[in-house]
Protein backbone atom coordinates (compact mmCIF):
# COMPACT_ATOMS: atom_id res chain seq x y z
CA UNK A 1 0.00 0.00 0.00
CA UNK A 2 1.14 3.69 -1.03
CA UNK A 3 2.06 5.54 1.97
CA UNK A 4 -0.50 7.83 3.94
CA UNK A 5 -3.25 5.08 4.64
CA UNK A 6 -4.24 7.73 7.61
CA UNK A 7 -4.24 11.02 6.91
CA UNK A 8 -4.58 14.27 8.75
CA UNK A 9 -5.49 17.18 6.69
CA UNK A 10 -6.16 21.07 7.52
CA UNK A 11 -8.24 23.63 5.83
CA UNK A 12 -7.55 27.41 6.45
CA UNK A 13 -8.12 29.32 3.35
CA UNK A 14 -11.13 31.45 4.25
CA UNK A 15 -13.15 31.83 7.84
CA UNK A 16 -13.29 28.07 8.98
CA UNK A 17 -10.41 26.43 10.52
CA UNK A 18 -11.30 22.36 9.92
CA UNK A 19 -9.23 19.76 10.20
CA UNK A 20 -10.00 15.94 9.36
CA UNK A 21 -8.84 12.40 9.31
CA UNK A 22 -9.52 10.01 6.44
CA UNK A 23 -8.47 6.67 5.97
CA UNK A 24 -7.88 4.54 3.04
CA UNK A 25 -10.44 1.22 2.58
CA UNK A 26 -9.68 -2.31 0.67
CA UNK A 27 -13.37 -1.51 -1.24
CA UNK A 28 -12.29 -0.40 -4.42
CA UNK A 29 -15.65 1.38 -4.97
CA UNK A 30 -15.28 3.51 -2.11
CA UNK A 31 -11.44 4.09 -1.67
CA UNK A 32 -11.99 6.57 1.15
CA UNK A 33 -13.85 7.05 4.81
CA UNK A 34 -13.86 9.51 6.69
CA UNK A 35 -12.85 9.07 10.16
CA UNK A 36 -13.69 12.61 11.73
CA UNK A 37 -14.27 16.50 10.34
CA UNK A 38 -13.90 19.68 12.48
CA UNK A 39 -14.82 22.52 11.64
CA UNK A 40 -14.94 25.74 13.57
CA UNK A 41 -16.71 28.32 11.82
CA UNK A 42 -15.73 32.02 12.48
CA UNK A 43 -18.99 33.42 10.69
CA UNK A 44 -20.26 34.98 14.33
CA UNK A 45 -16.80 37.32 14.51
CA UNK A 46 -17.05 38.37 10.63
CA UNK A 47 -21.00 38.95 10.89
CA UNK A 48 -20.61 42.07 12.68
CA UNK A 49 -18.66 43.78 9.97
CA UNK A 50 -20.53 41.99 7.22
CA UNK A 51 -17.80 40.29 5.61
CA UNK A 52 -14.80 38.20 5.98
CA UNK A 53 -12.09 40.32 7.48
CA UNK A 54 -9.10 38.98 6.65
CA UNK A 55 -6.92 40.07 9.60
CA UNK A 56 -9.27 38.77 12.10
CA UNK A 57 -9.72 35.49 10.21
CA UNK A 58 -5.87 34.71 10.50
CA UNK A 59 -6.04 35.67 14.16
CA UNK A 60 -8.57 33.41 14.69
CA UNK A 61 -6.66 30.46 12.52
CA UNK A 62 -4.09 30.48 15.03
CA UNK A 63 -6.32 30.82 17.89
CA UNK A 64 -8.42 27.58 17.18
CA UNK A 65 -5.80 25.19 14.82
CA UNK A 66 -4.48 23.12 17.86
CA UNK A 67 -7.73 22.53 19.53
CA UNK A 68 -9.74 21.74 15.98
CA UNK A 69 -7.02 19.11 15.10
CA UNK A 70 -6.91 17.54 18.94
CA UNK A 71 -10.70 17.15 18.24
CA UNK A 72 -10.11 15.62 14.90
CA UNK A 73 -7.84 13.26 16.50
CA UNK A 74 -10.08 12.32 19.24
CA UNK A 75 -13.06 11.96 17.04
CA UNK A 76 -11.49 9.17 14.84
CA UNK A 77 -9.85 7.54 18.28
CA UNK A 78 -6.37 7.85 17.19
CA UNK A 79 -3.31 9.75 18.28
CA UNK A 80 -0.43 11.42 16.64
CA UNK A 81 1.63 8.19 16.05
CA UNK A 82 -1.14 6.70 14.02
CA UNK A 83 -0.86 9.42 11.41
CA UNK A 84 0.49 8.85 8.36
CA UNK A 85 0.55 12.07 6.35
CA UNK A 86 -0.47 15.19 6.14
CA UNK A 87 -2.39 17.47 3.83
CA UNK A 88 -3.11 21.13 3.61
CA UNK A 89 -4.92 23.64 1.25
CA UNK A 90 -2.01 25.59 0.15
CA UNK A 91 -4.06 27.72 -2.15
CA UNK A 92 -5.82 29.68 -3.30
CA UNK A 93 -7.52 31.55 -0.37
CA UNK A 94 -6.45 34.82 2.03
CA UNK A 95 -2.77 34.54 2.48
CA UNK A 96 -2.73 34.83 6.13
CA UNK A 97 -5.36 32.45 6.92
CA UNK A 98 -3.75 30.16 4.24
CA UNK A 99 -0.12 30.43 6.66
CA UNK A 100 -1.74 29.38 9.41
CA UNK A 101 -2.60 26.03 8.32
CA UNK A 102 0.54 25.55 5.84
CA UNK A 103 2.88 26.17 8.60
CA UNK A 104 0.97 23.88 11.49
CA UNK A 105 0.98 21.11 8.53
CA UNK A 106 4.61 21.54 7.97
CA UNK A 107 5.19 21.52 11.62
CA UNK A 108 3.38 18.86 12.32
CA UNK A 109 4.55 16.66 9.03
CA UNK A 110 8.04 17.36 10.41
CA UNK A 111 7.66 16.56 13.91
CA UNK A 112 6.20 13.24 13.00
CA UNK A 113 8.63 12.28 10.07
CA UNK A 114 5.67 11.54 7.87
CA UNK A 115 4.99 13.11 4.21
CA UNK A 116 3.13 16.28 3.45
CA UNK A 117 1.20 16.95 0.52
CA UNK A 118 0.09 20.50 -0.58
CA UNK A 119 -3.63 20.47 -2.37
CA UNK A 120 -5.41 22.89 -4.42
CA UNK A 121 -8.64 24.14 -2.55
CA UNK A 122 -11.25 23.60 -5.57
CA UNK A 123 -9.40 20.18 -5.94
CA UNK A 124 -10.81 19.37 -2.57
CA UNK A 125 -14.50 20.67 -3.47
CA UNK A 126 -13.46 18.14 -6.81
CA UNK A 127 -13.08 15.22 -5.01
CA UNK A 128 -15.61 15.27 -1.66
CA UNK A 129 -17.94 14.09 -4.55
CA UNK A 130 -15.79 10.99 -4.36
CA UNK A 131 -15.33 11.28 -0.74
CA UNK A 132 -19.29 10.96 -0.22
CA UNK A 133 -20.32 8.89 -2.88
CA UNK A 134 -17.10 6.83 -4.23
CA UNK A 135 -16.81 6.28 -7.42
CA UNK A 136 -18.69 7.90 -10.11
CA UNK A 137 -19.39 6.98 -13.74
CA UNK A 138 -16.67 8.73 -16.22
CA UNK A 139 -16.44 11.46 -18.17
CA UNK A 140 -18.04 13.68 -15.85
CA UNK A 141 -18.94 17.32 -15.65
CA UNK A 142 -18.65 18.71 -12.37
CA UNK A 143 -19.70 22.57 -11.13
CA UNK A 144 -17.74 24.24 -8.51
CA UNK A 145 -19.30 26.38 -7.28
CA UNK A 146 -18.67 28.66 -3.94
CA UNK A 147 -18.13 32.52 -2.67
CA UNK A 148 -14.93 32.38 -4.69
CA UNK A 149 -15.11 30.26 -7.58
CA UNK A 150 -17.88 29.60 -10.16
CA UNK A 151 -16.15 26.90 -12.54
CA UNK A 152 -17.15 23.98 -14.93
CA UNK A 153 -14.49 20.83 -14.94
CA UNK A 154 -14.24 17.77 -17.07
CA UNK A 155 -13.45 14.95 -15.30
CA UNK A 156 -12.24 11.90 -18.17
CA UNK A 157 -9.69 10.54 -15.44
CA UNK A 158 -10.08 10.60 -11.40
CA UNK A 159 -7.98 13.18 -10.00
CA UNK A 160 -7.86 14.66 -13.87
CA UNK A 161 -9.53 18.01 -14.19
CA UNK A 162 -10.54 20.14 -17.53
CA UNK A 163 -11.93 23.11 -17.06
CA UNK A 164 -14.39 24.13 -19.10
CA UNK A 165 -15.84 27.03 -18.40
CA UNK A 166 -15.78 30.23 -15.16
CA UNK A 167 -17.28 33.04 -14.02
CA UNK A 168 -15.92 36.16 -16.04
CA UNK A 169 -16.90 38.34 -12.77
CA UNK A 170 -18.61 37.70 -9.63
CA UNK A 171 -18.91 33.86 -8.23
CA UNK A 172 -22.39 32.57 -7.23
CA UNK A 173 -21.75 32.64 -4.32
CA UNK A 174 -20.57 36.00 -4.13
CA UNK A 175 -23.74 37.23 -6.38
CA UNK A 176 -25.65 35.42 -3.79
CA UNK A 177 -23.80 37.62 0.14
CA UNK A 178 -23.64 40.65 -2.06
CA UNK A 179 -27.42 40.55 -2.58
CA UNK A 180 -27.97 39.37 0.66
CA UNK A 181 -26.13 42.49 2.28
CA UNK A 182 -28.56 44.75 -0.19
CA UNK A 183 -31.38 43.24 1.27
CA UNK A 184 -30.29 44.24 4.76
CA UNK A 185 -29.93 40.04 5.68
CA UNK A 186 -27.04 39.08 7.68
CA UNK A 187 -23.64 37.50 6.46
CA UNK A 188 -22.89 34.81 4.87
CA UNK A 189 -26.13 35.44 2.83
CA UNK A 190 -26.39 31.64 0.81
CA UNK A 191 -28.18 30.32 3.31
CA UNK A 192 -30.25 33.48 4.69
CA UNK A 193 -31.50 33.60 0.62
CA UNK A 194 -31.57 29.95 0.97
CA UNK A 195 -33.95 29.93 2.96
CA UNK A 196 -36.41 33.04 2.61
CA UNK A 197 -36.57 31.97 -0.97
CA UNK A 198 -39.12 29.40 -0.18
CA UNK A 199 -41.24 32.02 1.26
CA UNK A 200 -41.53 33.84 -2.07
CA UNK A 201 -42.72 34.07 -5.51
CA UNK A 202 -39.78 32.95 -7.55
CA UNK A 203 -41.32 34.57 -10.91
CA UNK A 204 -42.50 37.56 -8.91
CA UNK A 205 -39.80 39.48 -10.61
CA UNK A 206 -38.14 39.57 -14.49
CA UNK A 207 -34.18 40.67 -14.30
CA UNK A 208 -33.14 41.15 -17.82
CA UNK A 209 -31.25 38.25 -19.83
CA UNK A 210 -27.31 38.28 -19.39
CA UNK A 211 -25.70 37.10 -22.70
CA UNK A 212 -21.93 35.94 -23.15
CA UNK A 213 -21.34 36.24 -26.62
CA UNK A 214 -18.34 37.82 -26.34
CA UNK A 215 -14.64 36.54 -26.13
CA UNK A 216 -13.08 36.99 -22.49
CA UNK A 217 -11.22 39.36 -22.59
CA UNK A 218 -8.56 38.44 -20.09
CA UNK A 219 -8.11 34.88 -22.30
CA UNK A 220 -9.51 35.80 -25.76
CA UNK A 221 -7.85 32.19 -26.67
CA UNK A 222 -10.54 30.34 -24.54
CA UNK A 223 -13.81 28.79 -25.70
CA UNK A 224 -16.08 30.47 -23.23
CA UNK A 225 -19.07 28.72 -24.19
CA UNK A 226 -19.46 27.36 -21.10
CA UNK A 227 -18.55 30.21 -19.27
CA UNK A 228 -20.74 32.30 -16.65
CA UNK A 229 -21.78 35.86 -15.55
CA UNK A 230 -23.31 37.03 -12.57
CA UNK A 231 -22.95 40.61 -11.94
CA UNK A 232 -24.99 41.66 -14.67
CA UNK A 233 -27.53 39.94 -12.40
CA UNK A 234 -26.58 41.47 -9.06
CA UNK A 235 -26.75 45.10 -10.88
CA UNK A 236 -30.24 44.54 -11.80
CA UNK A 237 -31.26 43.44 -8.22
CA UNK A 238 -29.33 47.01 -6.89
CA UNK A 239 -31.37 48.67 -9.08
CA UNK A 240 -34.52 47.13 -8.19
CA UNK A 241 -34.04 47.42 -4.54
CA UNK A 242 -32.82 51.07 -4.61
CA UNK A 243 -35.86 52.08 -6.86
CA UNK A 244 -38.36 49.91 -4.50
CA UNK A 245 -36.98 51.95 -1.44
CA UNK A 246 -37.08 55.22 -2.76
CA UNK A 247 -40.65 54.73 -3.97
CA UNK A 248 -41.18 53.47 -0.61
CA UNK A 249 -39.28 56.11 0.80
CA UNK A 250 -37.79 53.80 3.23
CA UNK A 251 -34.86 51.58 3.99
CA UNK A 252 -36.06 48.43 4.86
CA UNK A 253 -38.12 46.37 2.35
CA UNK A 254 -41.58 44.64 3.74
CA UNK A 255 -41.19 41.61 4.13
CA UNK A 256 -42.76 39.63 1.70
CA UNK A 257 -40.75 41.70 -1.16
CA UNK A 258 -37.74 40.59 0.15
CA UNK A 259 -39.21 37.00 0.11
CA UNK A 260 -39.98 37.84 -3.59
CA UNK A 261 -36.43 39.24 -4.69
CA UNK A 262 -34.55 36.27 -2.79
CA UNK A 263 -37.20 33.90 -4.53
CA UNK A 264 -36.87 35.35 -8.28
CA UNK A 265 -33.02 36.32 -7.60
CA UNK A 266 -32.19 32.38 -6.67
CA UNK A 267 -34.42 31.29 -9.25
CA UNK A 268 -32.13 33.13 -11.71
CA UNK A 269 -28.99 31.29 -10.39
CA UNK A 270 -29.98 28.15 -10.12
CA UNK A 271 -31.41 28.05 -13.76
CA UNK A 272 -28.18 29.91 -14.98
CA UNK A 273 -26.16 26.88 -13.10
CA UNK A 274 -28.27 24.04 -14.34
CA UNK A 275 -28.67 24.93 -17.90
CA UNK A 276 -24.63 25.63 -18.58
CA UNK A 277 -23.90 22.68 -16.16
CA UNK A 278 -26.39 20.19 -18.41
CA UNK A 279 -25.28 21.25 -21.40
CA UNK A 280 -21.52 20.91 -20.65
CA UNK A 281 -22.35 17.55 -19.90
CA UNK A 282 -24.47 16.70 -22.81
CA UNK A 283 -21.90 18.61 -25.39
CA UNK A 284 -18.98 16.49 -23.50
CA UNK A 285 -20.89 13.21 -23.79
CA UNK A 286 -20.84 13.08 -19.38
CA UNK A 287 -22.09 10.29 -17.88
CA UNK A 288 -22.55 11.78 -14.73
CA UNK A 289 -22.67 15.00 -13.46
CA UNK A 290 -21.24 16.51 -10.01
CA UNK A 291 -21.87 19.83 -7.79
CA UNK A 292 -19.75 20.73 -5.05
CA UNK A 293 -18.68 24.19 -2.86
CA UNK A 294 -20.87 26.14 -1.04
CA UNK A 295 -23.11 26.98 -3.24
CA UNK A 296 -24.37 23.30 -4.00
CA UNK A 297 -25.92 23.30 -0.49
CA UNK A 298 -28.70 25.65 -1.61
CA UNK A 299 -31.51 23.17 -1.29
CA UNK A 300 -33.65 24.70 -4.81
CA UNK A 301 -29.86 23.99 -6.44
CA UNK A 302 -29.93 20.54 -5.36
CA UNK A 303 -33.50 19.85 -6.23
CA UNK A 304 -33.23 21.00 -9.86
CA UNK A 305 -29.80 19.56 -10.34
CA UNK A 306 -31.79 16.03 -9.99
CA UNK A 307 -34.61 16.44 -11.47
CA UNK A 308 -32.71 17.67 -14.65
CA UNK A 309 -30.20 14.75 -14.14
CA UNK A 310 -33.59 12.39 -14.25
CA UNK A 311 -34.80 13.87 -17.54
CA UNK A 312 -31.66 13.53 -19.24
CA UNK A 313 -30.85 10.45 -17.75
CA UNK A 314 -27.68 11.37 -16.36
CA UNK A 315 -26.81 10.70 -12.30
CA UNK A 316 -26.39 13.71 -10.68
CA UNK A 317 -23.84 13.79 -7.57
CA UNK A 318 -23.74 16.35 -4.84
CA UNK A 319 -21.65 15.54 -1.53
CA UNK A 320 -24.22 15.84 1.75
CA UNK A 321 -24.48 19.48 2.55
CA UNK A 322 -21.85 19.48 6.02
CA UNK A 323 -18.93 18.25 2.80
CA UNK A 324 -20.77 21.09 0.21
CA UNK A 325 -19.13 23.97 2.66
CA UNK A 326 -15.30 24.44 3.84
CA UNK A 327 -13.76 21.15 5.40
CA UNK A 328 -10.98 19.59 5.54
CA UNK A 329 -12.38 15.89 5.09
CA UNK A 330 -12.00 17.38 1.12
CA UNK A 331 -8.61 18.31 1.28
CA UNK A 332 -7.72 15.13 2.66
CA UNK A 333 -9.46 12.85 -0.27
CA UNK A 334 -7.29 15.34 -2.99
CA UNK A 335 -4.50 14.45 -0.89
CA UNK A 336 -5.00 10.66 -0.88
CA UNK A 337 -4.39 11.34 -4.79
CA UNK A 338 -1.38 13.31 -5.06
CA UNK A 339 0.02 10.79 -2.60
CA UNK A 340 -1.13 8.38 -4.82
CA UNK A 341 0.45 9.90 -7.91
CA UNK A 342 3.61 10.63 -5.17
CA UNK A 343 3.45 14.41 -5.55
CA UNK A 344 4.51 15.53 -2.25
CA UNK A 345 5.36 18.98 -0.86
CA UNK A 346 8.69 19.95 -0.09
CA UNK A 347 9.37 21.02 2.86
CA UNK A 348 9.72 24.64 2.01
CA UNK A 349 5.86 24.70 0.70
CA UNK A 350 4.52 28.10 0.99
CA UNK A 351 0.97 29.56 1.17
CA UNK A 352 -0.03 30.49 -2.49
CA UNK A 353 -2.89 32.79 -2.35
CA UNK A 354 -3.58 32.96 -6.39
CA UNK A 355 -3.15 29.12 -7.13
CA UNK A 356 -5.00 28.16 -10.28
CA UNK A 357 -6.78 24.91 -11.01
O1 LIG B 1 -17.11 26.62 -0.49
P1 LIG B 1 -17.40 27.66 0.51
O2 LIG B 1 -17.78 27.22 1.91
O3 LIG B 1 -16.20 28.65 0.65
C1 LIG B 1 -15.48 29.07 -0.47
O4 LIG B 1 -14.61 28.31 -0.95
O5 LIG B 1 -15.82 30.19 -0.96
O6 LIG B 1 -18.57 28.58 -0.08
C2 LIG B 1 -19.07 29.68 0.62
C3 LIG B 1 -20.18 30.32 -0.19
C4 LIG B 1 -20.71 31.62 0.42
O7 LIG B 1 -20.81 32.59 -0.61
C5 LIG B 1 -22.08 31.22 0.94
O8 LIG B 1 -23.00 32.30 0.95
C6 LIG B 1 -22.49 30.15 -0.04
O9 LIG B 1 -21.30 29.43 -0.27
N1 LIG B 1 -23.52 29.24 0.49
C7 LIG B 1 -24.76 29.12 -0.04
C8 LIG B 1 -25.46 28.21 0.78
N2 LIG B 1 -24.61 27.80 1.77
C9 LIG B 1 -23.43 28.43 1.57
N3 LIG B 1 -25.32 29.70 -1.11
C10 LIG B 1 -26.58 29.38 -1.40
N4 LIG B 1 -27.34 28.53 -0.67
C11 LIG B 1 -26.82 27.93 0.42
N5 LIG B 1 -27.56 27.08 1.14
ZN1 LIG C 1 -14.49 26.45 -0.58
Amino acid sequence: MISGSRLLAIETSCDETAAAIVERTHDAQRPWAMRSSVVASQVDIHREWGGVVPELASRQHVRDICGVVERALQDAHIGWPDVDAVAVTQGPGLVGSLLVGVSFAKAAAWALGKPLVGVHHLAGHIESIWLDHGRIPLPAVVLVVSGGHTNLYLVKTEGEYRLLGRTRDDAAGEAYDKVAKLLGLEYPGGPEIDRLAGLGNPRAIRWPGTRLTNPDRNAPERDGRFDFSFSGLKTAVLRHVRSRQAALGAERLPDAEIHDIAASFQHRVVETLVERTFAAARWHGARSVGMAGGVSANAQLRREAERRGASLEIPVFIPRPSLSTDNAAMIAAAGMRQLDRGALAPPDLNASPSLAL
